[in-house]
């Protein structure tokens, strides 16, 4: 065992006055040695440290920024397939720059803006016959539409994807999450491998995949991880709603595989997984677009009964067109500000009075600017008031019917004896999982952009935000980290123009 303190010294050999704090934590630089020789390199090295970049010593896919310098683009991508074999890297590539970006980056004490000039080229020389298209790396720089030309391929990674969250690998299942979404986005089906030549995003593992099923029709793996006994509990257990990953891994190596296996087990349920079961057949019925606009009726007169003027807007998947869902998403605001105070519980109390809720569980708002703002990493979970509930939603809304134009994804798998149990329990009404979230009109573009999703766009528009521009984008606020600022925007699109990114319409954020 190496002791502590060597071990730290022995780790950046650059100088030990190199300072340890990281003011980008964003950028994660690495420098090619490779034409500069090893003393420039750790000169360098130590220079970006005292200056608060992180520089690796060693090159790794969580690099972001990779430095050389007279190397051309080809030279560097040559060096760079060499560190991974078997398949390149499975994230969005790292930007490949020019010393010139490093050095300017130190003049001006912060990471600058990558400029044109500052990018090594890569010459594309694609084999003949293939349909060569550019898809940009982050989500949020593409428009992906519903419906896209490569379900086939995109069911397929998405079993992988769903496996690796059921195996708490969250790194693996967002690269599979980003791989499909880049084939989504293409405006033409996949042939053949060279199609995907220059596509981003697409690691080792998925592009084998796509390959057999490309030859075969079919993918070994992902056909046997659909037959596996614990893929399918776990998929079973984790579609009861409040229950996780972890609880449904416990449940599954205690025996349980379905549902039914819950509730036979006498286990002790906390109130909402006790929901999730009583009314598992039901949550598992995609929510359809009438039931949605049904839903938001009652919300509508609930909201307008206890604050006149106040506001709701749909969001989540059907503000992005889809024609099902898994549960139904609304903004509550009001144009003036503060007056949204205190208004969840109100909405609550006068949907409860009336026999609409079956369950609610309302959390407060906690968002403060000055102490949640900048210096909060930018992830999912947002403060605002929100109330996750089971609407009790009358039956002449809520017919069941097929719906050609669900994809697999939001299909659960449904048989006539399931349909006919469902209809026996619950003749006259259906339970819609129904999530409310108050936001004060300052905050309103925010959250509308947070909420309407897709959760990959979201993720990507985040990741943008911190390694590109240096910005930290949530549901509440963007902050500006080299001008020490929030700005502030009243409309989506004026979000996308900070960011500096062509404005997506929520149709198009499907990723
Ligand atoms: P959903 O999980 O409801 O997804 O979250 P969806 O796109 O509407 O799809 P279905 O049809 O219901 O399955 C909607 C958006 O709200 C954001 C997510 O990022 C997602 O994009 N969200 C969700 C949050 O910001 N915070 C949360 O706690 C939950
Ligand atoms: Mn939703």
């Amino acid at each position: 065992m190496v002791p502590l303190k060597r071990r730290k010294t022995n780790s950046r050999s650059a100088g030990s006055d190199d300072v340890a704090v990281t003011k980008f934590p964003h950028v994660i630089i690495f420098i090619i040695e490779r034409k500069m020789g090893a003393s420039r390199k750790s000169f360098l090295t130590g220079l970006g440290r005292r200056k608060g970049f992180r520089v690796e010593e060693c090159y790794s896919q969580s690099v972001t920024h990779v430095v050389s310098e007279n190397n051309s683009g080809e030279e560097v991508q040559d060096w760079l397939d060499a560190q991974t074999p078997g398949g390149g890297r499975t994230g969005v590539p790292a930007h490949q720059l020019d010393i010139s970006w490093f050095t300017e980056s130190m003049a001006a004490g912060h990471p600058v803006d990558i400029q044109d000039r500052h990018r090594l080229r890569v010459r594309m020389e694609p084999s003949s016959g293939a349909t060569v298209t550019t898809v940009k790396g982050y989500a949020c720089q593409r428009r992906t539409p519903l419906q896209h030309h490569n379900t086939l391929l995109t069911d397929a990674l998405l079993v992988l994807a769903e496996n690796a969250e059921f195996c708490e690998n969250e790194g693996r299942s967002v690269a599979f999450r980003r791989a499909g979404s880049v084939l989504k986005a293409l405006p033409q089906a996949v042939r053949k491998m060279e199609d995907l030549q220059g596509l981003p995003c697409l690691g080792g593992h998925s592009q084998r995949v796509i390959k057999e099923i490309l030859e075969d029709g079919k993918s070994r793996e992902v056909e046997m991880m659909l037959q596996s006994k614990q893929y399918q509990a776990m998929k079973a257990l984790t579609s009861i709603f409040g229950v996780g990953v972890k609880t449904a891994e416990r449940w599954f190596r205690e025996g349980l595989q379905r549902h039914t296996d819950v509730v036979n087990s006498g286990y002790k349920l906390n109130h909402t997984q006790q929901a999730g079961v009583q009314y598992y057949d039901d949550l598992n019925t995609p929510v359809t677009k009438a039931e949605a606009d049904a839903i938001g009726q009652i919300v509508e007169e609930a909201v307008q009964a206890v604050l006149p003027g106040a506001e709701i807007t749909l969001t989540g998947g059907f503000r992005r067109d889809k024609l099902t869902g898994h549960d139904v998403d609304f903004l509550i605001t009001h144009p003036e500000e503060g007056k949204e105070e205190g208004l969840m519980p109100k909405v609550v109390s006068w949907l409860e009075a009336r026999g609409l809720l079956l369950y609610q569980k309302t959390n407060t708002n906690s968002y403060l600017e000055s102490t949640d703002g900048p210096a909060r990493p930018s992830h999912n979970m947002d403060r605002f008031e929100r109330c996750f509930s089971i609407f009790r939603l009358e039956r002449p809304h809520a017919r069941p019917e097929q719906h050609p134009q669900a994809t697999c994804e939001e299909q659960p798998q449904d048989d006539d004896s399931a349909r006919e149990r469902r209809a026996s329990q619950s003749p006259g009404w259906k339970a819609v999982r129904v999530d409310l979230v108050v936001t004060p009109v300052s905050q309103f573009a925010f959250a509308l952009l947070g909420w309407t999703g897709s959760q990959l766009f979201e993720r990507d528009l985040r990741r943008w935000a911190g390694q590109e521009k240096h910005m930290s984008l949530s549901s509440h606020a963007l902050y500006d980290s080299k001008q020490n600022r929030y700005l502030r925007a009243s409309s989506e699109e004026e979000i996308f123009a900070h960011l500096g990114l062509e404005f997506i319409p929520p149709a198009e954020r499907n990723a």
